[in-house]
């Protein structure tokens, strides 16, 4: 497979809400390969199914500290406020502040099937609410405060 196109805003399919990955099968493999590979590729910080495509639960993140895959992602909790800009590589061009949740413990299987938890804050707290928005077909446009000038990176 590899590169996989990225759906843009307009596209019915980004809207719609994601299913849960009952069983990890070479299919859910291929699809986490190809999503980070498309996502490196776009020079993304993460990636959700959706946005190739596919109605999963699974998204792909790297902030700088290396590639953080999550199946059936779930934030349990939530801590503070922050506002940060946001970009996406589904609504390219366009950059605006969102108000996040300034941390999140977020739960979810890794490619192997074992139960992870990650607890993130500053950017990674930003990024692992935007993707698992999209898993709810929400775009950070449904949530921008100001838009801003494109300089930013895209998430
Ligand atoms: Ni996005």
């Amino acid at each position: 497979m590899g590169i996989r196109k990225v759906l843009t805003d307009g596209d019915e399919t980004l809207r719609k809400k994601s299913r849960k990955v009952e069983k990890i099968d070479d299919r859910t493999i291929t699809l986490l390969d190809d999503m980070s590979e498309t996502m490196y590729a776009e020079n993304g910080v993460g990636l959700a199914a959706p946005q190739v495509g596919v109605l999963r639960r699974v998204i792909v993140m790297d902030i700088g500290e290396g590639l953080l895959e999550l199946i059936n992602p779930k934030i349990i909790s939530k801590k503070g406020a922050q506002i940060k800009a946001e970009g996406c590589l589904s609504v390219p061009d366009v950059f605006g502040e969102v108000k996040r949740p300034d941390s999140v413990v977020v739960s979810a299987m890794d490619r192997k099937g074992k139960k992870i938890r990650i607890e993130g804050s500053g950017l990674l707290a930003v990024c692992l609410c935007h993707e698992i928005d999209h898993l709810d077909g929400i775009l950070f446009t449904d949530k921008v405060i100001k838009y801003i000038e494109p300089d930013t990176d895209k998430i």
